[in-house]
Protein backbone atom coordinates (compact mmCIF):
# COMPACT_ATOMS: atom_id res chain seq x y z
CA UNK A 1 0.00 0.00 0.00
CA UNK A 2 1.13 3.32 -1.14
CA UNK A 3 0.81 6.72 0.76
CA UNK A 4 -1.33 9.11 -1.50
CA UNK A 5 -3.46 11.79 -0.10
CA UNK A 6 -6.06 11.21 -2.98
CA UNK A 7 -6.25 7.48 -3.87
CA UNK A 8 -5.34 4.39 -2.36
CA UNK A 9 -3.39 1.71 -3.88
CA UNK A 10 -3.47 -2.06 -3.12
CA UNK A 11 -1.36 -4.24 -4.98
CA UNK A 12 -3.52 -8.00 -4.69
CA UNK A 13 -1.26 -10.65 -6.30
CA UNK A 14 -0.90 -9.20 -9.64
CA UNK A 15 -4.03 -6.74 -9.57
CA UNK A 16 -3.18 -2.96 -8.62
CA UNK A 17 -6.50 -2.03 -7.08
CA UNK A 18 -6.45 2.44 -7.03
CA UNK A 19 -9.17 3.79 -5.24
CA UNK A 20 -9.96 7.41 -5.63
CA UNK A 21 -10.47 8.51 -2.31
CA UNK A 22 -12.11 12.21 -1.93
CA UNK A 23 -15.77 10.69 -1.09
CA UNK A 24 -16.55 14.36 0.52
CA UNK A 25 -16.22 15.88 -2.85
CA UNK A 26 -17.75 12.76 -4.79
CA UNK A 27 -13.68 11.92 -6.07
CA UNK A 28 -13.96 15.25 -7.86
CA UNK A 29 -10.52 15.61 -9.93
CA UNK A 30 -8.17 17.95 -9.37
CA UNK A 31 -4.79 18.77 -9.88
CA UNK A 32 -3.53 16.80 -7.00
CA UNK A 33 -6.05 13.51 -7.63
CA UNK A 34 -4.11 13.75 -11.43
CA UNK A 35 -0.76 13.55 -9.84
CA UNK A 36 -1.65 11.08 -7.38
CA UNK A 37 -3.04 8.98 -10.32
CA UNK A 38 0.27 9.73 -12.95
CA UNK A 39 2.32 8.52 -10.11
CA UNK A 40 0.39 5.26 -9.02
CA UNK A 41 -0.42 5.11 -12.87
CA UNK A 42 3.32 4.92 -13.95
CA UNK A 43 4.91 3.02 -11.09
CA UNK A 44 1.85 -0.09 -12.41
CA UNK A 45 3.16 0.47 -15.96
CA UNK A 46 7.03 0.11 -14.96
CA UNK A 47 6.39 -2.84 -12.25
CA UNK A 48 6.62 -6.21 -13.69
CA UNK A 49 4.87 -8.23 -10.88
CA UNK A 50 1.60 -6.20 -11.81
CA UNK A 51 -0.17 -7.31 -15.38
CA UNK A 52 -4.00 -5.46 -14.70
CA UNK A 53 -5.04 -2.39 -12.82
CA UNK A 54 -8.70 -1.61 -11.79
CA UNK A 55 -9.75 1.72 -10.77
CA UNK A 56 -12.84 2.54 -8.63
CA UNK A 57 -13.95 5.57 -6.68
CA UNK A 58 -15.11 5.30 -2.81
CA UNK A 59 -17.75 5.42 -0.77
CA UNK A 60 -21.00 3.91 -2.95
CA UNK A 61 -22.25 7.25 -4.28
CA UNK A 62 -19.80 8.30 -7.03
CA UNK A 63 -16.41 6.89 -9.27
CA UNK A 64 -15.86 10.64 -9.79
CA UNK A 65 -18.81 14.12 -10.27
CA UNK A 66 -16.25 15.17 -12.42
CA UNK A 67 -13.76 17.92 -12.55
CA UNK A 68 -13.30 19.78 -9.47
CA UNK A 69 -15.67 22.52 -10.10
CA UNK A 70 -14.13 24.50 -7.08
CA UNK A 71 -10.52 24.66 -8.35
CA UNK A 72 -11.44 25.79 -11.55
CA UNK A 73 -14.25 28.50 -10.60
CA UNK A 74 -11.65 30.77 -10.40
CA UNK A 75 -9.27 30.07 -12.73
CA UNK A 76 -8.79 32.63 -16.01
CA UNK A 77 -9.02 31.38 -19.55
CA UNK A 78 -5.28 32.03 -19.77
CA UNK A 79 -4.31 29.97 -16.79
CA UNK A 80 -6.29 26.52 -18.14
CA UNK A 81 -4.56 27.72 -21.67
CA UNK A 82 -0.95 28.06 -20.14
CA UNK A 83 -1.46 25.76 -17.87
CA UNK A 84 -2.65 23.45 -21.03
CA UNK A 85 -5.57 22.27 -18.12
CA UNK A 86 -5.95 18.34 -18.66
CA UNK A 87 -3.52 17.96 -21.08
CA UNK A 88 -1.54 15.53 -18.02
CA UNK A 89 -4.68 13.47 -18.35
CA UNK A 90 -2.79 12.42 -21.53
CA UNK A 91 0.47 11.89 -20.39
CA UNK A 92 -0.60 10.51 -16.76
CA UNK A 93 -3.05 8.15 -17.37
CA UNK A 94 -4.15 7.54 -20.98
CA UNK A 95 -0.36 6.59 -21.93
CA UNK A 96 -0.32 3.58 -19.54
CA UNK A 97 0.52 0.95 -21.89
CA UNK A 98 -0.60 -2.31 -19.79
CA UNK A 99 -4.64 -2.79 -19.09
CA UNK A 100 -6.58 -1.23 -16.78
CA UNK A 101 -10.46 -1.48 -16.28
CA UNK A 102 -12.59 1.62 -14.57
CA UNK A 103 -15.40 -0.48 -12.24
CA UNK A 104 -17.93 2.97 -12.02
CA UNK A 105 -19.50 2.38 -8.14
CA UNK A 106 -22.15 5.41 -9.12
CA UNK A 107 -22.30 8.61 -10.94
CA UNK A 108 -19.24 9.05 -13.30
CA UNK A 109 -20.04 12.28 -14.74
CA UNK A 110 -17.54 15.09 -16.67
CA UNK A 111 -14.54 14.17 -15.91
CA UNK A 112 -15.41 11.07 -14.12
CA UNK A 113 -17.38 9.29 -17.18
CA UNK A 114 -14.04 10.53 -19.39
CA UNK A 115 -11.86 9.06 -16.63
CA UNK A 116 -13.67 5.64 -16.99
CA UNK A 117 -13.59 6.71 -20.89
CA UNK A 118 -9.91 6.78 -20.65
CA UNK A 119 -9.97 2.96 -19.26
CA UNK A 120 -9.75 -0.11 -21.45
CA UNK A 121 -13.28 -1.21 -20.73
CA UNK A 122 -15.66 -0.26 -17.87
CA UNK A 123 -17.57 -2.72 -15.35
CA UNK A 124 -20.78 -0.34 -14.45
CA UNK A 125 -22.74 -0.82 -10.74
CA UNK A 126 -26.36 -1.35 -11.47
CA UNK A 127 -26.50 2.04 -10.05
CA UNK A 128 -24.11 3.76 -11.96
CA UNK A 129 -24.76 6.84 -13.27
CA UNK A 130 -23.15 8.68 -16.82
CA UNK A 131 -22.95 11.91 -18.13
CA UNK A 132 -21.28 15.18 -19.70
CA UNK A 133 -23.21 18.08 -17.98
CA UNK A 134 -20.56 20.60 -18.77
CA UNK A 135 -23.16 22.64 -20.16
CA UNK A 136 -25.15 23.63 -17.65
CA UNK A 137 -21.35 25.60 -16.19
CA UNK A 138 -21.03 27.19 -19.23
CA UNK A 139 -18.77 24.78 -20.67
CA UNK A 140 -18.10 21.73 -22.53
CA UNK A 141 -16.20 18.19 -22.03
CA UNK A 142 -12.43 19.26 -21.51
CA UNK A 143 -11.22 15.40 -20.80
CA UNK A 144 -12.17 13.64 -24.67
CA UNK A 145 -15.35 13.49 -23.72
CA UNK A 146 -17.16 14.61 -26.95
CA UNK A 147 -14.73 12.69 -28.44
CA UNK A 148 -14.37 8.58 -26.84
CA UNK A 149 -18.35 9.10 -26.28
CA UNK A 150 -18.83 9.96 -29.61
CA UNK A 151 -16.69 7.02 -30.92
CA UNK A 152 -17.75 4.72 -27.70
CA UNK A 153 -22.06 5.13 -28.45
CA UNK A 154 -22.23 7.34 -31.46
CA UNK A 155 -22.91 10.55 -32.59
CA UNK A 156 -26.84 10.67 -31.60
CA UNK A 157 -26.97 9.44 -28.30
CA UNK A 158 -23.50 10.97 -27.60
CA UNK A 159 -24.34 14.59 -28.68
CA UNK A 160 -27.75 14.72 -27.03
CA UNK A 161 -25.89 13.85 -23.56
CA UNK A 162 -23.84 16.70 -24.62
CA UNK A 163 -26.49 19.04 -25.45
CA UNK A 164 -28.98 18.60 -22.36
CA UNK A 165 -26.32 17.49 -19.79
CA UNK A 166 -28.58 14.13 -18.89
CA UNK A 167 -27.73 11.09 -17.48
CA UNK A 168 -27.49 7.64 -18.97
CA UNK A 169 -28.34 4.98 -16.12
CA UNK A 170 -26.15 1.78 -16.25
CA UNK A 171 -28.55 -0.51 -18.27
CA UNK A 172 -28.74 2.21 -20.96
CA UNK A 173 -25.01 2.35 -21.31
CA UNK A 174 -24.48 -1.06 -21.64
CA UNK A 175 -26.95 -1.47 -24.47
CA UNK A 176 -25.41 1.49 -26.05
CA UNK A 177 -21.80 -0.07 -26.27
CA UNK A 178 -20.28 2.02 -23.11
CA UNK A 179 -19.92 -0.59 -20.43
CA UNK A 180 -18.62 -3.69 -21.30
CA UNK A 181 -20.46 -5.67 -18.08
CA UNK A 182 -23.15 -4.45 -15.44
CA UNK A 183 -23.19 -6.09 -12.16
CA UNK A 184 -25.30 -5.20 -8.59
CA UNK A 185 -23.27 -2.67 -6.66
CA UNK A 186 -22.62 -5.15 -3.97
CA UNK A 187 -20.05 -7.48 -6.47
CA UNK A 188 -19.06 -4.67 -8.80
CA UNK A 189 -15.67 -5.10 -7.00
CA UNK A 190 -15.25 -8.72 -6.91
CA UNK A 191 -16.51 -8.98 -10.56
CA UNK A 192 -14.36 -6.54 -11.70
CA UNK A 193 -11.15 -7.86 -10.03
CA UNK A 194 -12.09 -11.23 -11.06
CA UNK A 195 -11.75 -10.07 -14.85
CA UNK A 196 -8.96 -8.46 -14.10
CA UNK A 197 -7.09 -11.46 -12.55
CA UNK A 198 -7.82 -13.47 -15.78
CA UNK A 199 -6.09 -10.75 -17.75
CA UNK A 200 -3.23 -10.61 -15.33
CA UNK A 201 -3.04 -14.60 -15.66
CA UNK A 202 -2.07 -13.91 -19.56
CA UNK A 203 0.94 -13.74 -21.36
CA UNK A 204 1.80 -9.74 -20.31
CA UNK A 205 3.07 -8.46 -23.72
CA UNK A 206 0.40 -10.23 -25.23
CA UNK A 207 -1.82 -7.76 -23.40
CA UNK A 208 0.14 -4.71 -23.84
CA UNK A 209 0.28 -5.58 -27.53
CA UNK A 210 -3.85 -6.60 -27.79
CA UNK A 211 -4.61 -3.51 -26.15
CA UNK A 212 -2.77 -1.21 -28.63
CA UNK A 213 -4.55 -3.33 -31.00
CA UNK A 214 -7.71 -2.39 -30.01
CA UNK A 215 -6.81 1.21 -29.31
CA UNK A 216 -5.73 1.83 -32.98
CA UNK A 217 -9.49 0.66 -34.31
CA UNK A 218 -10.17 3.73 -32.23
CA UNK A 219 -7.81 6.01 -32.79
CA UNK A 220 -6.51 5.02 -36.58
CA UNK A 221 -8.29 4.45 -40.31
CA UNK A 222 -9.03 1.36 -41.08
CA UNK A 223 -6.07 0.83 -43.43
CA UNK A 224 -4.03 1.84 -40.57
CA UNK A 225 -5.79 -0.12 -37.65
CA UNK A 226 -5.28 -3.15 -40.14
CA UNK A 227 -1.47 -2.84 -40.74
CA UNK A 228 -0.82 -1.70 -37.42
CA UNK A 229 -2.16 -4.85 -36.13
CA UNK A 230 -0.26 -6.63 -39.23
CA UNK A 231 3.26 -5.51 -37.90
CA UNK A 232 2.04 -5.98 -34.14
CA UNK A 233 1.17 -9.55 -34.46
CA UNK A 234 4.44 -10.46 -36.45
CA UNK A 235 6.67 -8.66 -33.53
CA UNK A 236 4.48 -10.61 -31.16
CA UNK A 237 5.36 -13.92 -33.05
CA UNK A 238 9.27 -13.39 -31.93
CA UNK A 239 8.81 -13.43 -28.19
CA UNK A 240 9.50 -16.42 -25.65
CA UNK A 241 5.54 -17.03 -25.02
CA UNK A 242 4.34 -17.08 -28.43
CA UNK A 243 6.77 -20.36 -28.50
CA UNK A 244 5.11 -21.65 -24.91
CA UNK A 245 1.84 -20.96 -25.75
CA UNK A 246 1.69 -22.36 -29.06
CA UNK A 247 3.46 -25.67 -27.96
CA UNK A 248 1.04 -25.62 -24.47
CA UNK A 249 -1.65 -25.83 -26.05
CA UNK A 250 -0.59 -28.42 -28.19
CA UNK A 251 0.95 -30.70 -24.93
CA UNK A 252 -2.84 -29.53 -23.62
CA UNK A 253 -1.47 -27.63 -20.23
CA UNK A 254 -1.33 -23.98 -19.49
CA UNK A 255 1.04 -22.01 -20.75
CA UNK A 256 3.97 -20.82 -18.00
CA UNK A 257 5.04 -17.07 -19.00
CA UNK A 258 8.24 -14.89 -18.95
CA UNK A 259 6.55 -11.62 -20.59
CA UNK A 260 8.93 -11.67 -23.01
N1 LIG B 1 -16.42 19.38 -8.24
C1 LIG B 1 -16.28 19.78 -6.96
N2 LIG B 1 -17.10 19.37 -5.96
C2 LIG B 1 -18.10 18.53 -6.29
C3 LIG B 1 -18.29 18.06 -7.60
C4 LIG B 1 -17.38 18.52 -8.62
N3 LIG B 1 -17.46 18.12 -9.87
N4 LIG B 1 -19.38 17.26 -7.61
C5 LIG B 1 -19.82 17.21 -6.35
N5 LIG B 1 -19.07 17.97 -5.55
C6 LIG B 1 -19.22 18.22 -4.10
C7 LIG B 1 -20.42 19.10 -3.82
O1 LIG B 1 -20.07 20.47 -4.00
C8 LIG B 1 -20.71 18.75 -2.39
O2 LIG B 1 -19.78 19.41 -1.56
P1 LIG B 1 -20.29 20.24 -0.25
O3 LIG B 1 -20.81 19.18 0.65
O4 LIG B 1 -19.04 20.90 0.23
O5 LIG B 1 -21.35 21.16 -0.74
C9 LIG B 1 -20.39 17.26 -2.33
O6 LIG B 1 -19.54 16.99 -3.46
C10 LIG B 1 -21.62 16.38 -2.46
O7 LIG B 1 -22.32 16.76 -3.64
P2 LIG B 1 -23.87 17.14 -3.67
O8 LIG B 1 -24.31 17.70 -2.35
O9 LIG B 1 -24.12 17.98 -4.88
O10 LIG B 1 -24.51 15.70 -3.86
P3 LIG B 1 -25.92 15.34 -4.52
O11 LIG B 1 -26.17 13.91 -4.20
O12 LIG B 1 -26.95 16.33 -4.15
O13 LIG B 1 -25.67 15.47 -6.10
C11 LIG B 1 -24.44 15.19 -8.16
C12 LIG B 1 -24.77 14.61 -6.76
C13 LIG B 1 -25.67 15.12 -9.04
C14 LIG B 1 -23.35 14.30 -8.73
C15 LIG B 1 -23.97 16.65 -8.00
O14 LIG B 1 -22.95 16.71 -7.02
C16 LIG B 1 -23.41 17.25 -9.26
O15 LIG B 1 -24.18 17.61 -10.16
N6 LIG B 1 -22.08 17.40 -9.34
C17 LIG B 1 -21.40 18.09 -10.44
C18 LIG B 1 -21.41 17.25 -11.70
C19 LIG B 1 -20.74 18.02 -12.81
O16 LIG B 1 -21.20 19.06 -13.24
N7 LIG B 1 -19.63 17.48 -13.32
C20 LIG B 1 -18.86 18.09 -14.38
C21 LIG B 1 -17.76 18.94 -13.81
S1 LIG B 1 -16.92 19.90 -15.05
C22 LIG B 1 -15.88 18.80 -15.82
O17 LIG B 1 -15.80 17.66 -15.46
C23 LIG B 1 -15.06 19.38 -16.94
C24 LIG B 1 -14.39 18.37 -17.80
O18 LIG B 1 -14.86 18.01 -18.83
C25 LIG B 1 -13.12 17.79 -17.43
Amino acid sequence: MTDYANILVEQRGAVTLVTLNRPQSLNALNSDVLADLSSAFGKYDKDDSQRCLVLTGSGEKAFAAGADIKQMADMAAADFFLQDFFAGWQTGVVATRKPWIAAVNGFALGGGCELAMMADFIYAADTAKFGQPEIKLGVAPGMGGSQRLTRAIGKAKAMEMCLTGRMMDAAEAERSGLVAKVVPLASLLEETLKTAELIASMPPMAAMVNKEMVNAAFETNLAQGILTERRLFQILTATEDKAEGMVAFIEKRPGVWKGR
